[in-house]
């Protein structure tokens, strides 16, 4: 179907032709240098990513999924072990906790579909090694308290930002305040490259260098990228595969320079959408000043009913994960019982929100959700 207003392709054909040149500029460069595992595009995009999160320490990994396992893993997640998060999240989160043996412990959601921190310590047992709160949609979890609580208990913390990078809790930054912070740089996320990639950040020194080493089988000689062939380390682990490819790294460079302009503008548009959809039967996302705007998730009630309209004036919305993790058969999880996160998947529709739209097809869409409910 031809959508006169679509949502992710549209947002990667319009940014490649705007920056065309410097893309194949900068691959160009890597295929002729022969830059492809471990070289110093991925060093610079490490640097400036660190930066950007205000921490110590970045690294490049190969997803936003590999991102938690490596960060679950360095913290000495194993059997046995319970790890605290949310259902309302995407599944990687719970996912990766589940391969190293432990057991996810799911709560609730508040209605901003961010952990209910109300609900953390009842989750707490004497297996409990870590929490994960999951900053969904551009909005960061309360981790002033969150923070209390790990303390409190001697919890590890690992942010799952991989839909936050640049949205601020106070005057920090998601994924800049936990153990690690975890980003992924999937094409339609924020940052999105051009496929798959992720990132790890942490102030933690010795958590960075094993990470270093976990990402690339624990060998730091292959591509000798952190300084002059280092010697292999004295104790070896069990390490992966996942480093995050230099071309990609080359290519997430030059997205960064514009990643600020381009976080300005979803702001510009989530405010566009908040002041032409109040006062509608449909419930608008809650707010956070310094949020990202990830996604723009509206509740509506007869959500398919609302898309079947929204496809016939040419507008296209997504609706994804109506059935909500915890209830998809075969997973094992189905006795947790969230009746937030089961009403928020049966309600929440994402409206076209990426910095390449113009104000006149975001003006569009208000008009034609207006019209669905005859309030033109
Ligand atoms: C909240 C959240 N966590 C984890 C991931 C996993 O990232 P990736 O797709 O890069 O593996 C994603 C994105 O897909 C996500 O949105």
């Amino acid at each position: 179907m031809k959508y006169k207003v679509d949502f992710i392709n549209s947002s990667y054909r319009r940014y490649y032709k705007t920056h065309r040149r410097e893309i194949l500029w900068a691959i160009d460069k890597c295929f002729s240098l022969g830059n492809f595992v471990l070289r110093k595009d991925l060093l610079e995009f490490e640097g400036k990513l660190a930066k950007f999160v205000r921490v110590k320490y970045a690294v490049g990994v190969n997803s936003g999924t590999d991102a938690l396992k490596l960060s679950y893993r360095v913290l000495g997640c194993g059997p046995g072990d319970e790890v605290v998060t949310v259902g309302h999240t995407f599944i990687s989160s719970i996912e990766e906790i589940v391969h190293l043996g432990a057991r996810p412990i799911l709560i609730d959601v508040g209605e901003d579909g961010l952990i209910d921190v109300s609900l953390i310590e009842k989750a707490i047992t004497k297996r409990t090694v870590g929490i994960v709160p999951v900053h969904l949609s551009g909005k960061v979890c309360d981790m002033d308290e969150i923070m209390r609580i790990a303390k409190k208990y001697k919890l590890w913390i690992v942010e799952d930002a991989c839909q936050a990078l640049g949205a601020y809790w106070d005057k920090k930054l998601a994924g800049g305040i936990g153990d690690t912070g975890c980003f992924s740089f999937i094409s339609p996320k924020t940052l999105g490259g051009a496929g798959d990639g992720g990132g790890i950040v942490t102030n933690n020194r010795k958590l960075y260098q094993r990470l270093l080493l976990m990402r690339n089988h624990w060998n730091i000689t292959q591509g000798a990228l952190h300084g002059a062939q280092p010697k292999t380390p004295k104790i070896m682990e069990w390490g992966y595969n996942s480093r995050l490819d230099n071309v990609q790294a080359a290519v997430l460079n030059i997205k960064l320079k514009y990643y600020p302009a381009m976080l300005k503008r979803r702001r510009k548009i989530g405010m566009m959408y908040n002041k032409g959809l109040k006062n509608l039967p449909c419930i608008l996302p809650t707010q956070q000043p310094k949020q990202i705007y990830q996604e723009y998730i509206i509740k509506v009630k007869n959500m398919w009913k609302f898309k079947k309209y929204m496809d016939g004036k040419g507008v296209e919305l997504l609706i994804r994960d109506t059935i909500p993790n915890h209830k998809l058969k075969g997973l094992g999880m189905e006795h947790f019982n969230l009746p937030i996160t089961e009403r928020i998947a049966r309600e929440s529709v994402r409206l076209p929100i990426y910095p390449e739209l113009t104000d006149k097809e975001v003006n569009y869409v208000i008009k034609c959700i207006k019209e669905f409910y005859n309030r033109v």
